[in-house]
């Protein structure tokens, strides 16, 4: 296995390029299910969730090439409708065939996602999605299956916000016979890219980024190409983070403040320097970082992917903040290793309430799930000494190459085998 050294305290200056979106990608991968032939992307990340998508769809018959960014999904010959456990239990996101696997055959069988390192993470919603549309489902063997003689449109009242949720029925009710309205529907930018791109394989969608959703099936979808896939907003938050620590200045190239407003928001306020250019962002840390309190919420409110990474630098501000975890209320599990390294942080209830310290100690970490290892890499960035993140394939499921992208900025980070 391998690790990730880092000798904190480097202040880190120049540019970094953001990569193409994972929470993006995944999806629109699931949607080439629906189509027969050549599909081709480019900014396609090199991440290990993607290389897995690749592995499913090869299962299921599709003939997968990626090199350099690039994708090429020949659907063609997809003739298997089972998603097996052994890669659903590796990447959550392999629920994202079951909606194009049944409007494509009228059946699926999909291993159901069990536990999950950020907690509870059912997938009801996709069910009784499915459901109204006109599936029967039955949970079997840890599989759920479904069949269908027809799909047909209707109208689906999520009960939570669910950005998968709402990408599975998008996918299904493309090709599917009449009109399906999606009323609490996931505003995230990642939902509007599915959308562009099931929009540019012929489907009939209207309102995806509100939360109402409309979408008029047709018979057939059509393959595209060289969809370029959006920038990845949480690798850029991340890099924002970086940048607001040990007086460090980044221009971060590649990405959208558009989908940032909040996370720069929180960081203006906590008296980080930013500053928006066209298709960058250049942020300047500060000596004197002030506690600022976060609340998670779904787009364009707080993303709980950059809770943990937020925490770190709260851990190092002046005063107390409060951080409330609204999405998946037991996603703490990185407080106990900065705790190791010195921070201050009590969890009450789906609260973290940390007091900022003058700094934290390098120390051997780690990493419990992708963001949380992103957070424990910022820790290891700021602090004194030197720091050893284990687990780090974690951070390689959604990350493309962080470590490189910081040593090249000038930070002393480097892997080891271990
Ligand atoms: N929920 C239900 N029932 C459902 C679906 C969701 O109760 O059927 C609840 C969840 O338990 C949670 C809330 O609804 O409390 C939101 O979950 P959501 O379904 O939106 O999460 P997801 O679609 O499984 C995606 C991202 C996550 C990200 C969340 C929230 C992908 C592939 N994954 O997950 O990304 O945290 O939305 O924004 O898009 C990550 O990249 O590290 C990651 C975990």
């Amino acid at each position: 296995m391998e690790k990730i050294v880092i000798e904190g305290g480097t202040r880190l200056e120049g540019e970094v390029r953001v990569s193409g979106a994972k929470n993006a990608v995944l999806p629109i991968m699931a949607a080439c299910i629906l189509n027969e032939g050549v599909n081709t992307f480019t900014n396609v990340p090199d991440l290990s969730d993607v290389r897995t998508m690749i592995k499913l769809l090869k299962i299921l018959g599709a003939e997968v090439e990626y090199e350099n960014e690039k994708l090429k999904i020949d659907s063609t010959n997809i003739d298997n409708w089972e998603a097996p456990y052994d890669l659903v239990k590796t990447m959550r996101a392999s629920v994202l065939v079951l909606g194009p696997l049944t409007a494509r055959f009228r059946k699926s069988r999909v291993s159901l996602p069990g536990g999950c390192a950020i907690g509870e993470r059912p997938i009801d919603q996709h069910i009784k999605g499915l459901e109204i549309l006109g599936a029967k489902t039955k949970l079997e063997e840890g599989y759920v299956e479904t069949s269908a003689k027809v799909l047909k449109g209707g109208v689906i009242p999520f009960d939570v916000s669910t950005v998968t949720g709402t990408e599975n029925i998008m996918l299904s009710a493309s090709i599917s016979e009449g009109e399906t309205v999606l009323l609490n529907a996931a505003c995230e930018p990642e939902v509007v890219d599915l959308a562009n791109v099931l929009i540019k394989m012929g489907a009939k969608i209207e309102g995806a980024g509100t939360d109402i959703i409309t979408i008029e099936g047709v018979k057939k979808l059509n393959p595209i190409k060289d969809y370029e896939i959006m920038p990845d907003r949480i690798e850029a938050g991340t890099l924002m983070i970086a940048a607001s620590l040990n007086e460090s200045d980044l221009t971060i190239k590649n990405c959208k403040f558009e989908h940032l407003g909040n996370l720069a928001g929180k960081l203006i306020q906590a008296g980080v320097e930013i500053k928006r250019d066209n298709g960058s962002i250049r942020v300047k840390g500060s000596k004197e970082i002030t506690s600022t309190d976060i609340s998670t919420l779904p787009y364009p409110g707080f993303p709980t992917d950059m809770q943990a990474q937020m925490m770190t630098l709260m851990c190092l501000c002046q005063g107390m903040s409060i951080i409330t975890e609204n999405i998946f209320p037991q996603r703490f599990m990185h407080t106990s290793e900065l705790r190791r390294m010195g921070a201050d942080i009590k969890i009450v209830g789906n609260s973290a309430v940390v007091r900022g310290v003058r700094e934290i100690s390098g120390a051997p970490i780690m990493a419990s799930d992708l963001r949380a290892s992103a957070s424990l890499v910022l820790a290891g960035l700021a602090a004194k000494g030197k720091t050893e993140v284990l687990r780090v394939y974690h951070l390689d499921r959604g990350y493309e190459q962080l470590d490189k992208k910081l040593e090249a900025v000038g930070a002393k980070i480097w892997r080891e085998e271990y």
